[in-house]
């Protein structure tokens, strides 16, 4: 198979699709790829290693979309990139169509096949390809936490771990899924006194089985919430509820039973926060202040560190990416369950119900393309 990978367009968007391994792999069983000039730069992949490894550079994102059969991409395709997706063109890439209509038309039109990292689910019903930045963000809400606690930056003027004959910070972290967890290692790495908060007991036993001595878990519920966090340095917010808003676990209100200079890192902001005051910000501007309490809500944490996210990214897609590359998208669903519910559109069709339903489209079973 022929593979593009275009450099990514969208604003501060540092990551690429494949690395210089990823091609090599792919180059190894028999497919082209075609990588356009300067796509893994913002990585610290250079047009070179990619030669190495066997792909050829072409100059030009048209050239790339031109060429490939297959394109491989971190964000969602953007305008300019509509006019250049073909008929029969298959896209690995995220997508979260059902947050935003002009795209989900766009790729409708273009008849190409939409394959959603997001979408990619295992049997025991996680997500993939969603699981690795989830980790870089839970591990980087503590290293942020750590930083803006500092003075300078309007924070408390406490370090995390403490020193010996001074009590470490306190950390409470809302929500013990893959954020939750990798943040709770982070931040007991450092020394931090650590609080994680679940409604899930069988989760919070798993925890406290795995974790170390100076992370405890607590039911989440308002009691026991409006209690902890009065007295903690660093709040992490990393609550979901599949498919929902999360819910505002801290209000506006209890921002005065804060100390000053408290830090709430609401890594759930991409689905409205956990802390009501949370709004989306960036890496440019990530904080602001609200009752003396410093609020860090970046909605694309893993963008920050692109050499990470990206080697963390293309651990995961790779093998799928194969098994498209080997057998096509429809041989690879058919032997493949976990591919099956990443299929979003397929040449016009909707084919993932909740994307038909946010926008009030025709829904297609993707059965239809999926049977003989
Ligand atoms: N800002 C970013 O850059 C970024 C990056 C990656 C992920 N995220 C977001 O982080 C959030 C967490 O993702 P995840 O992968 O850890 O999800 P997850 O499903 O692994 O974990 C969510 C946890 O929240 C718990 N929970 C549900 N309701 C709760 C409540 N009322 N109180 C306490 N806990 C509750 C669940 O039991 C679960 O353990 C998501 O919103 C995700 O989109 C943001």
């Amino acid at each position: 198979m022929i593979i593009g990978v275009p450099k990514e367009i969208k604003n501060n968007e540092n990551r690429v699709a494949l690395t210089p391994a990823g091609a090599k792999e792919l180059v190894k069983r028999g497919h082209s790829v075609y990588v356009q000039h300067t796509a893994g730069e913002g990585s610290g992949f250079q047009d070179e290693e990619y030669e190495a490894a066997g792909a050829s550079i072409l100059p030009t994102i048209e050239a790339t979309y031109a060429a490939a059969e297959m394109i491989m991409k971190v964000k969602e395709p953007i305008e300019p990139e509509y006019k250049l997706i073909k008929e029969d063109q298959l896209l690995f890439t995220y997508f979260h169509f059902a947050s935003y209509e002009p795209l989900t038309k766009a790729m409708v039109e273009s008849k190409s096949i939409c394959l959603a990292y997001e979408t990619v689910e295992k049997a025991d019903r996680s997500l993939p390809l969603l699981v690795p930045m989830s980790e870089v963000a839970g591990r980087m809400a503590v290293q942020k936490g750590a930083n803006y606690l500092e003075k300078p930056l309007q924070g408390k003027g406490i370090l995390l771990g403490g020193v010996p004959g001074v009590l470490p910070a306190k950390v409470l972290i809302l929500g013990g899924g893959i954020v939750g967890t990798q943040a709770a290692w982070m931040a007991a790495g450092l020394g931090a006194d650590v609080t994680i908060m679940d409604v899930s007991l069988p989760r919070m036993r798993y925890l406290a089985d795995v974790m170390p001595a100076n992370v405890k878990t607590m039911m989440s519920n308002e009691f026991n919430v409006r209690k902890m966090i009065t007295n903690h340095d660093l709040i992490i917010g990393a609550v979901l509820i599949p498919g929902a808003k999360a819910p505002h676990l801290i209000t506006r209100d209890m921002l005065k039973e804060m100390q000053p200079g408290t830090v709430l890192v609401d890594v759930a902001v991409d689905q409205g926060g956990c802390i009501e005051t949370c709004k989306p910000t960036t890496h440019q501007d990530p904080t602001y202040i609200i009752d003396d309490v410093v609020h860090y809500c970046v909605a694309n944490m893993p963008g920050a560190v692109p050499y990470t996210s990206t080697l963390a990214l293309t651990n995961a897609t790779l093998p799928y990416a194969i098994q498209l590359a080997d057998k096509g998208w429809k041989k690879a669903a058919q032997n493949n369950p976990e591919l099956v519910p990443g299929l979003n559109i397929i040449n016009g069709d909707i084919v993932y119900q909740a994307v038909a339903e946010a926008f009030d489209m025709d829904y297609t079973p993707v059965v239809k393309y999926l049977a003989d």
